[in-house]
């Protein structure tokens, strides 16, 4: 069995992110000996960083329990998938404050993106793949960036189901076949 780690990206209540995740976890339940799990960026609550070192530094030590629950949940999976909301042509605080409090954790880590906004969230997953290079994530060829008024309303009612599930297919594909 491989899991894999389902990370959110917003924290408002009435969120797109909530069903871009669930066609995520949807997906995933069809696969074999895989296992979805979802790590709530709301639920994790991290402190904005205030780490006196770098998580790359040899004498870094993760100061808060939440952070270390967090560092365990990567860890522990095989693959991690963003799902990734888009904020000023970039991706949203709350994951990016996610994502700088580890280091090592990261570093070879199987890593996939599911985004959605109204540029099918292309600066934002642009700035992912920025972020890789210094995380050492192992990234694959294939990204979903779902439309809104095309494939996702902004209230987050799906417009093309179709399209929407083919594309995270695609994109979970290459990351579950890269396992
Ligand atoms: C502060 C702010 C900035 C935004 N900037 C962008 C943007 O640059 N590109 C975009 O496609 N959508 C932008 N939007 C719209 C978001 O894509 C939309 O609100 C989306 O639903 C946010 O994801 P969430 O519902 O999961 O929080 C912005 C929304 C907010 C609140």
């Amino acid at each position: 069995m491989s899991t894999i780690l389902i990370v959110t990206g917003s924290v408002r209540p009435n969120s797109v992110n909530k069903t871009v995740v669930r066609l995520v976890q949807d997906d995933l339940e069809t696969r074999n000996a895989i296992e979805g799990n979802v790590a709530d960026i709301a639920e994790l609550n991290l402190p904005f960083y205030d780490a006196p070192t770098p998580p790359s530094a040899d004498d870094y030590v993760i100061p808060h329990d939440t952070v270390k629950r967090w560092s365990e949940l990567v860890t522990a999976a095989d693959g991690v998938v963003f799902v990734v909301p888009e904020y000023n042509h970039s991706l949203s605080a709350v994951q990016k404050n996610a994502i700088d409090w580890l280091y090592k954790e990261w570093n070879d880590k199987l890593v996939a993106f599911v985004g959605y906004g109204w540029y099918e969230a292309k600066h934002s997953l642009a700035q992912f793949k920025e972020i890789g290079t210094v995380t050492k994530w192992k990234l694959g060829e294939t990204t979903t960036g779902l439309q809104f008024m095309k494939d996702i309303n902004p209230d987050g009612s799906l417009l093309d189901e179709t399209a929407a599930r083919g594309s995270i297919r695609a994109t979970l594909d290459e990351l579950v076949n890269s396992l």
